[in-house]
């Protein structure tokens, strides 16, 4: 074909996002649906499969409506990781299945860590230790709590990979994906067969693993009539949306990292081997570069932090903004620049949903530590910025400690527009941070890996190589590199600090 398209879809948390790109990597469409996350219970997180189901069919008509859409060749699909879809003999959704940022399963992790003799053990079986997002702890706790449910379940599949039966009628998943339930052998690439029995979870509840370029299935022809895209036209793995966002990134190399700047903010690294911190501090999961694995550190809130602040003490700032047609986070960002470095002594510790990496604690709070009077709303925002600019340096420090080559970081997410935030990630982390041409996030790396897969591309280093540059770069300031690692001493002793604090707060709460 002359002209060949590939589609991405990305089954994210607030929407489903489908796109449309040329072999050439130019961004011919997209389109988006979003769909509601329902909390019934505190520390819960759900949602309805059918919507997503509903949303990305609708995506994928309205994109197949904007271009030729004969011409497309192939579709990859990514999406939220770690949630799970219960289906059972027919096929039919058991319950809303429960998401990635859930954290009902604090027990279920306990006890898979008892079960495997201990979080080093653990460790050493599927790479990671046991979070409360994490997929192998949701099974269980369906078990302990909804066991009539658990008796139906046949089939447990991720959020993308429902998406993907929909489509294709196939059960399959692709490893990064799966590296996230930690019932997976992240080092040799398949499931854990014997965590699975030490669980007592039989492993003809998962689906097939394959790499993120492999295609798992076809266009079934109901979808292709609905959608009006060709039928029969192959369905790729894709990845999990962290591993594809790191391929639409072109993190394909060693050295080259990525600090995406969402809700949450992942500081991703490619890996020729399996490193994994013994401590677990960072994820190792496989990537969707096959024969590849990636290294990540994930913060819960980073631009999720700085959508908090603008929220809850930014009204001027809001108001202004929908006066003038500006961004209320330029005001904030604006103010913020005023500010020298290390907000005289103001601290921000940005765990308002918990935290992952580094201090793997669902209790975590958020606080600002050191306000004097000298301190006002614009030291809040400076102090803001750096805090999370702290964390995604605790993610770069682990790295380092593990010998994962850093020489460049490339920003991506709402944040990273921020030239101000970019140059405060740049001198507190020590690394250059660049821009690169695309920001489509995890849809394009699963459209290019449905390209490799679709035969447009002989690799996805090669693919990346043609289609992803750099644009911008700035360096780290010594002098304000200085600043800030006094700080960051003072940040890192302020969570030790408070966390018996921390844990007595949330233990009053419940
Ligand atoms: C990765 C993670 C999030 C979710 C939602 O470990 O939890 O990236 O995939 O986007």
């Amino acid at each position: 074909m002359s002209n060949p398209i590939v589609i991405g879809v990305d089954v994210g948390t607030s929407g489903a996002k489908a796109i449309a790109m040329d072999a050439a990597g130019t961004l011919l469409a997209s389109a988006l649906r979003e769909y509601p996350l329902h909390s019934p219970k505190p520390n819960w997180a759900e949602q309805d499969p059918a919507d997503w189901r509903k949303a990305t069919i609708e995506a994928l008509s309205e994109l197949a409506a904007k271009v030729d859409s004969q011409n497309v060749v192939a579709i990859g699909l990514t999406g939220q990781m770690h949630g799970s879809v219960f289906l059972d003999a027919e096929n039919n959704v058991l319950r809303p299945a429960l998401l990635w940022c859930d954290q009902r399963t604090a027990a279920q992790c306990a006890a898979i860590t008892e079960k495997a003799g201990g979080e080093a053990a653990l460790v050493e079986m599927v790479a990671n230790p046991a979070l409360t997002g994490f997929t192998a702890p949701k099974i269980l706790w369906l078990r302990d709590n909804e066991p009539a449910l658990f008796e139906k379940t046949r089939k447990v599949l991720l959020p993308k990979d429902y998406i993907r039966w929909a489509l294709t009628g196939e059960y399959a998943t692709d490893v990064a994906d799966a590296s996230g339930t930690l019932l997976f052998d992240v080092k040799n690439r398949c499931w854990h067969t014997g965590l699975m029995s030490l669980l007592d979870i039989d492993s003809a509840l998962m689906p097939k693993a394959y790499e993120g370029p492999e295609i798992t299935g076809k266009l079934l022809p109901a979808i292709a009539a609905k959608t009006g895209l060709p039928a029969g036209i192959p369905v790729a793995a894709g990845g999990g949306d962290q591993a594809a966002g790191g391929v639409g990134c072109g993190i394909v190399r060693p050295g080259v990292v990525s600090s995406s700047l969402g809700t949450s903010g992942v500081v991703f690294a490619f890996s020729e081997d399996v490193s994994a911190d013994p401590q677990g501090r960072v994820h190792t999961f496989c990537h969707a570069v096959p024969g590849a694995w990636h290294v990540m550190g994930v913060m819960l809130s980073a631009g999720g932090a700085l959508q908090w602040f603008r929220n809850t003490l930014c009204r001027e700032e809001r108001d202004m903004a929908s006066k003038t047609g500006r961004d209320a986070y330029e005001y904030i960002t604006e103010m913020a620049g005023a500010v020298p470095a290390g907000a005289e002594g103001l601290l921000f510790l940005p765990y308002l949903t918990g935290e992952r990496t580094p201090h793997k604690d669902p209790c975590a709070k958020g606080a600002f530590i050191g306000l004097s009077l000298r301190h006002d709303k614009a030291y809040m925002a400076r102090a803001v910025l750096e805090g999370v600019a702290f964390g995604m340096r605790d993610s770069l420090d682990i790295m380092r400690e593990m010998g994962v080559p850093l020489s460049v970081s490339r920003a991506s997410g709402g944040g990273a527009r921020s030239a101000l935030w970019r140059q405060i990630m740049a001198d507190s982390g020590r690394i250059p941070i660049a821009r690169i041409n695309v920001d489509e996030g995890p849809a394009y790396g699963a459209a290019i890996l449905a390209g490799v897969g679709a035969g447009c591309y002989a690799s996805v280093g090669e693919a990346c190589d043609a289609i992803i540059r750099e644009t911008d770069r700035v360096e780290p300031d010594e002098a304000a590199a200085d600043v800030y690692d006094t700080w960051l001493e003072e940040y890192r002793a302020a969570y030790t600090a408070l966390r018996p604090n921390f844990q007595r707060i949330a233990a009053l709460l419940e």
